[in-house]
């Protein structure tokens, strides 16, 4: 190979890895055991020369590596994730390295999970399976974790994108010709015209069948959402705009007995405020993929009967994981191979938003 691109990390499938080699690559995969990677470890992994990066996003990807992997010749790095927090773009433009993401793949299978989250959340299930596992059930009860029925209830999403927008369908349309029927509120700085479409004639052919339509509403304001929905997920990018949107004083406006998604990225939500939030307030229910101080929690939030924790696997289906593992691949190998990396977050993705302008 007359390329040396590196995987900080063995991913899933070899689509990936043969796409690499069979287009003149020298692949390296990492084997360290350790689960995240240091900056020092990496700059030990580009070396002297090094074409490429797929990375993970766990990595700190700034100003140093960025450097490092100009300085090895690098023209390229692709993050396996659809978030990019953790890489500085406008310093790898600095340095000429072409920075790639991998969304699309990773739409359908986020949602599902928020989705599972919010089913799971409503009907306490993590709380009813722990309750029989324990020999606690010793009869049918009328009071036996009782829960939030969806049907005619409201949907709030908090950054209508791709994953937000297909969450949306999920809970109104439920990909099943009877879903449930949950109206929507959602807020996004741009309108999700194609979202309102959907839900728009959904609503007309429930009307048709002499059934209540659903409704749709975008929110002035991310406080409107928290006010008026009954189950809200949070999709936003995190930047500094969205750190923290969710603390002690947005809880506060939220139903009482509302529920709380989180499949974004955790210092969206202030957790310390969010564990004495559901201290306070035990028909509160939550569940949650990413957390402030991954892999840590806050400390009370484990012990939370109120919450449903899993450990980031949002995106991880099989035909998920493959697909982003291509992705990255096809990413960087684009962009040594001298076309523009296939997802570029600077350029505009038309899948995103149709409203949206490109990123600043
Ligand atoms: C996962 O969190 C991703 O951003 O793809
Ligand atoms: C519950 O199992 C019922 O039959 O109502």
């Amino acid at each position: 190979g007359k390329y040396r691109v590196v995987s900080t990390k063995s991913m899933p499938g070899t689509r990936w890895i043969n796409l690499l080699i069979e287009q003149d690559c020298r692949l390296e995969i990492c084997t360290e055991k350790k689960t995240i990677l240091s900056v020092e470890d990496i700059i030990a992994l580009i070396g002297d020369k090094c074409d490429g990066v797929i990375g993970q996003l766990t990595e700190d990807w700034g100003e140093t590596l960025f450097a490092a992997l100009s300085k090895a010749g690098g023209k390229a790095f692709s993050n396996m994730a659809v978030g990019y927090n953790n890489v500085d773009v406008n310093a790898a433009n600095k340095y000429g390295v072409a920075v790639g993401n991998t969304p699309g793949v990773l739409t359908e299978t986020t949602a599902e999970l928020a989705a599972s989250l919010s089913l799971a959340a409503a009907r306490r299930i993590v709380e009813a399976d722990g309750f029989m596992r324990a020999g606690l059930y010793d009869g049918w009860l009328p009071h036996l974790f009782v829960g939030n029925l969806l049907k005619g209830q409201t949907v709030g999403v908090i950054g209508a994108g791709r994953i937000g927008s297909a969450y949306a369908r999920m809970m109104v349309l439920c990909n099943t010709v009877e879903g449930f029927k949950m109206n929507l509120i959602y807020f996004d700085l741009y309108q999700s015209t194609r979202l309102e479409k959907f839900v728009t004639a959904y609503g007309q052919f429930l009307k048709a069948n002499g059934e209540q339509p659903v409704t749709w509403k975008r929110a002035s304001s991310m406080s409107e959402v928290l006010q008026e929905a009954d189950v809200i997920s949070l999709h936003p990018v995190l930047d500094k705009t969205t750190y923290h949107l969710i603390n002690k004083e947005s809880l506060a406006t939220m139903k009482k007995e509302a529920i709380l998604i989180n499949c974004s990225r955790g210092p969206v939500v202030d957790e310390v405020a969010l564990v004495e939030h559901l201290k306070q307030n035990p028909m509160f229910r939550v569940g949650l993929d990413v957390f402030e101080d991954e892999p840590y929690m806050k400390p009370g939030l484990g012990e939370m009967k109120n919450a449903i924790v899993v450990p980031h696997i949002a995106s991880a289906s099989k035909w998920t994981r493959e697909g982003m593992a291509t992705l990255a691949a096809l990413n960087v190998l684009g962009k040594i191979k001298g076309y523009p990396v296939w997802h570029d977050p600077n350029r505009v993705d038309p899948f995103l938003n149709e409203n949206a302008p490109p990123p600043a």
